[in-house]
């Protein structure tokens, strides 16, 4: 498969990728190599990678708890106590071998250790293929509300592997193709019809559906690095679902839901809304609503959830003076950004998603 590139970093693919980064660590003078993990990656991940890299810098691993809850500013300080106490300097390369905790906190560590190491993402989830390890986006989250700190910040390469994905449980695999059916919907009508037909789909379609989606991705971020514009496109399915994801996150009694879970009722919402307030057809809305509803099993939002969700949507990192800014879709593809919706139609559009799990 192609590489993809940008002007500040590749993306490489397969057996080539770990070519690359091989000459990649061998054309840099590096001290040393560190290896970002969590419990899951150095169990399934870390002896393939070890196998692939040909060099005799020192390398050592660093690992950090899976899951979401540890992606904190506490587990940071744990990763730079790490880092320190194994002499890593300024010359040192960090490889983030994980999900998209791995490589959001891995990224954000690279990127404030000693103002700035360099690092690589090698994205084990289908979510950080797709989506978490391209474009320089990292950070933690700040308690339950989701990547409050964090800078912008590409690696210089991203090793995409897809092999990695076989040991990935189908509830990972669905989180990140909800990132994958998003880049249908905000580009290409005929990317996401090829995606919600699951049962045609083999192994080798998803290495070049995942290739389809990295580009658009690239397509996107290369205009708007820094999301003053078409990278909020992005965030579709985001403003709520990322307040429906904290508000989970945050609730002992519910039960905890993956990123890709939450945005895909997010989209199902901002599809309803788009519908009432920007013409989006209503045959597409019931096409998209089927076609989640088909893949994703129905998560309850009870009515006195709420206003506890909508409460959350003022931490939303689109929002300027005081509005909360969505990015709603006029037509399959054609999304429109900051656009302001009142409160009574963000109750009907949970209502609307209540309606439609009724009938599965
Ligand atoms: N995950 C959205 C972005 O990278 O902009």
């Amino acid at each position: 498969m192609n590489s993809i590139e940008t002007k500040t970093y590749k993306v490489h693919f397969n057996t080539k990728a770990y070519q690359e980064l091989n000459t990649y660590i061998d054309s840099t003078n590096f001290s040393k190599i560190f290896i970002l993990v969590d419990s899951n990656t150095h169990e399934h991940c870390l002896a393939k990678l070890m196998s692939q890299l040909e060099t005799a810098i020192a390398i050592e691993v660093i690992e950090i708890e899976a899951g979401e809850h540890h992606k904190t500013i506490d587990t940071c300080v744990g990763v730079w106590n790490a880092l320190t106490e194994l002499d890593a300097d300024r010359k040192s390369l960090l490889l983030n071998l994980g999900g998209g905790v791995v490589t959001d906190l891995g990224g954000f560590v690279a990127s404030t250790f000693k103002r700035g190491i360099k690092y690589i993402n090698i994205p084990t989830s289908l979510l950080a293929m797709v989506d978490a390890s391209v474009g320089g986006k990292t950070g933690v989250d700040l308690g339950a509300l989701k990547n409050q700190v964090g800078v912008i910040n590409t690696g210089d390469l991203v090793v995409i592997d897809t092999s990695y994905l076989d040991t990935l449980p189908q509830n990972q695999l669905k989180s990140g193709l909800a990132e994958m059916l998003k880049h249908g919907l905000i580009c290409d009508k005929t990317y996401f019809d090829k995606l919600t037909d699951l049962s045609a789909l083999t192994l080798n379609d998803l290495d070049i559906l995942i290739h389809e989606s990295v580009e658009i991705k690239k397509e996107i971020v290369t205009k708007d690095p820094l999301e003053q514009n078409e990278r909020k496109h992005l965030n579709f399915g985001h403003t709520l679902g990322h307040a429906i994801e904290s508000y989970f996150l945050s609730h002992a009694d519910k039960k905890e839901l993956l990123h890709g879970e939450a945005i895909v009722i997010g989209m199902i919402l901002e599809c309803y809304i788009s519908s009432e307030l920007l013409g989006f057809s209503k045959h597409d809305l019931d096409y998209i609503t089927a076609a989640f509803n088909a893949i994703y099993a129905p998560v309850t939002i009870l009515t006195s959830d709420y206003d506890a969700i909508i409460e959350l949507l003022k931490y939303d990192k689109k929002n300027e003076h005081g509005n909360i800014n969505f990015v709603l879709l006029k037509a399959i593809g054609e999304p429109k950004i900051d656009c302001l919706v009142d409160n009574t139609l963000l109750i009907k559009s949970f209502e609307y998603y209540a309606d439609t799990i009724k009938k599965v």
